[in-house]
């Protein structure tokens, strides 16, 4: 019989995977971006900084943040294969804590954990995402968490709990929680304080990596070709004058980068707003999440222009979802004597 001393609460998304675990009776919480790709790192050419050689069955894969050769994790079947299992467990080591045996609550995009047509749970890709990461891996030259049990829980729609449970709702209010996230827009409706979810909606096409994908080549052309990280960084940093002129070389165009990255921001407030207006006309409150909550905000009060401070940016909405998750479900869990598992 093995005991899980601790429980995370995990939202393994396609560009970070979020993690929320109470410490000393804190919430803590990291984000870690999945960045692998296939062989090992070579120990030698690097003194000082830490290096994660992975092994899964016959295949080997490295943590690389900065790689153009980056496996991609922005498609559904991430969900249930190498790469998912390599950033959960990644992601865990980033948390600081001593590895060992744990139960953790992960997440699945919303139109995989409900059938879109009735809103009943989708048992089988629960089970397939639980079978998943119950399978063996390991690091090199280090030890990993052993996961001993798994709860899987929708993407999104957790990420209000405490927030709609303190706002006094009553059971006819329509809440609509929108995320932005690195790759997809999941939008859901929940009825009431947690009563009833009753539509889901996810798009894969709308998502923060329309911006910086339109970065990363306004930043080739002038003459900076950026990673990924590097550019989400930018998006994030574009007021902030001194890292702009570190990261743009051509001094000449560092306005025409800076244009461009408020023009993608703009579309993709729109596209948001549009699909949001499109799936729910007249909801009584929207809870906006997810990392790329912020840049959509304005094109969403613009959009349903009556409800006012009934659009609810929620506080870190990067790690809202985690956050929350490891609230309402874990802290009441972790005792000295813990989940005990057969
Ligand atoms: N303050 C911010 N301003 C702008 N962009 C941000 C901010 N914080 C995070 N982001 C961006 O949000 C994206 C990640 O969001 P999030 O972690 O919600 O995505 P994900 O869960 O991995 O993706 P998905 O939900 O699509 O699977 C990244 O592109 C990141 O750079
Ligand atoms: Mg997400």
């Amino acid at each position: 019989m093995t005991l899980a001393k601790m429980k995370f609460a995990i939202d393994d998304g396609s560009t970070n995977v979020k993690i929320s675990w109470i410490d000393k009776g804190v919430i803590q919480s990291i984000t870690s971006p999945n960045s692998f790709r296939k062989d090992w790192k070579s120990a030698a050419l690097l003194n000082n900084s830490k290096i994660f050689n992975y092994q899964i069955g016959a295949t080997k894969y490295t943590f690389d943040a900065t790689s153009d050769k980056a496996l991609p994790t922005t498609h559904v079947a991430y969900q249930y294969d190498d790469l998912n299992l390599l950033s959960v467990h990644h992601a865990l080591l980033q948390t600081g804590m001593k590895p060992g045996p744990i139960s953790i609550l992960v997440t699945l995009p919303i139109i995989e954990y409900y059938n879109a047509e009735d809103c009943q749970k989708n048992e089988t890709n629960i089970e397939r995402k639980k079978q998943n990461l119950m399978r063996d891996i390991s690091l090199n030259k280090g030890e990993l968490f052993e996961i001993i049990d798994i709860e899987v829980l929708p993407e999104s729609l957790p990420a209000v709990l405490t927030t709609l449970m303190d706002s006094g709702v009553n059971e006819f209010t329509k809440s609509l929680v929108i995320d932005c996230g690195g790759t997809t827009l999941d939008m859901g409706v929940i009825v009431g304080e947690f009563e009833d979810v009753s539509a889901v909606y996810g798009n894969p096409e709308i998502g923060v990596s329309m911006v910086t994908d339109a970065v990363r080549k306004a930043l080739a052309a002038a003459d900076s070709d950026a990673s990924y990280l590097v550019a989400n960084e930018l998006i994030k940093r574009r007021k902030d004058r001194d890292f702009v002129d570190d990261v743009i070389n051509d001094v000449s165009k560092v306005d025409w980068v800076l244009g461009k990255i408020e023009d993608k921001i703009t579309e993709l407030g729109a596209a948001v707003a549009y699909e949001a207006k499109t799936f729910t006309k007249n909801p009584n409150r929207v809870y906006l999440v997810g990392g790329g909550a912020l840049l959509i905000e304005q094109a969403i009060r613009d959009v349903y222009p009556s409800l006012g401070d009934k659009v609810i940016l929620v506080p870190s909405p990067q790690e809202a979802l985690s956050r929350e998750i490891c609230c309402y479900h874990a802290a009441d869990e972790i005792t000295e004597t813990d989940v005990a598992v057969a």
